[in-house]
């Protein structure tokens, strides 16, 4: 048995910087990963089994973990079946990659579980197969990420951030709102400035994905106009959203329909996954 946290993502910055011909967006984005998390437990047993407390999220072939599971057991051509239980805190639709991270996180457990046949070079490389966003958690949880998000590459951990995840109640399709993007109205920005920003201690974050957010979820510009005039610094749309996270010295906003969720960053040892010394789950609350 086996149990591990699979942690949630922010992109600090975003940047799209056009559409490829494969009809997936070419991006540069700074990915970090959070104190908030699922938790994942395997056992290897006689037949496969994918179980969730959360019970709207479907667990058959179109769930990443089973995904996950599938792709591992053709790349390492080992025989194997697993239980795998998933507790979920990371909420869906919100642009943090919890099913992302989950994928991520079976193909780390059944590594360890197989007796590590694959290097995490290789797992970073076949998680890409299964989604754009996995590969990233293969890092130390600080990396550039290129491509359609699948080039990773490490960037030294950041000073240790506190902040808020705010969600609001309905969640966000990623293809819907890449459909909306339009390339034409984003800020030319050359994103290694804006990595460099971070890297010496003067970050500029911002999501070129938020315009098209607002637009598929006019509510999403209210909310940020609001979070901003609580008092934080930095109020930003993640990923392709529903989500934001909010930085500075403010309390979380108390609305009904939103929740928030206090959290750090969180990066991992070369040797162990994400927080498996010591976490304390942050307690969402919402009204
Ligand atoms: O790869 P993943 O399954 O996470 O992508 C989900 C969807 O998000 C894709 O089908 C595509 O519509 C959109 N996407 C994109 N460009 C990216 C990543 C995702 O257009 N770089």
């Amino acid at each position: 048995m086996l149990t591990l946290h699979s942690p949630a993502k922010l992109n600090l910055f975003l940047r799209v910087l056009g559409k490829r011909p494969d009809g997936y967006h070419e991006l540069a984005s700074l990915f970090q990963t959070i104190s908030l998390t699922d938790t994942l437990h395997f056992e290897l047993s006689d037949s496969d089994k994918c179980t969730c407390t959360d019970p709207t999220l479907p667990t058959d072939g179109s769930n990443l973990i089973v995904k996950a599971v599938e792709l591992f057991r053709r790349k390492s051509g080992l025989r194997f079946h697993v239980n795998v239980h998933l507790e979920k805190n990371i909420p869906l639709q919100a642009g943090l990659g919890g099913g992302s991270g989950n994928a991520a996180t079976t193909l780390w457990a059944l590594n360890q579980l197989c007796g590590k046949p694959a290097t995490t070079e290789q797992l970073t490389q076949w998680a890409a197969e299964i989604g754009s966003d996995i590969s990233f958690f293969f890092s130390l949880g600080t990396a550039y990420c290129t491509g359609r998000g699948e080039q990773v590459q490490a960037v030294p951990q950041l000073s240790q951030t506190k902040l808020w995840v705010v969600k609001p109640q309905d969640g966000l399709a990623t293809p819907a709102v890449y459909q909306r993007l339009n390339l034409a109205l984003l800020q030319p920005r050359d994103p290694l400035k804006s990595l460099e920003s971070f890297i010496t201690g003067a970050p500029c974050y911002f999501n070129d994905l938020e315009g098209a957010a607002f637009s598929v979820m006019p509510s999403l510009e209210l909310l940020k106009q609001q979070l901003k005039a609580l008092g934080f610094h930095t109020a930003l749309m993640t990923g392709s959203g529903s989500s934001f996270f909010c930085i500075g010295n403010a309390k979380p906003p108390v609305h009904p329909g939103i929740t928030c969720y206090p959290a750090t960053f969180l990066n991992r040892t070369p040797d162990g996954w994400y927080g498996e010394k010591a976490v304390t789950l942050p307690r969402p609350f919402c009204l």
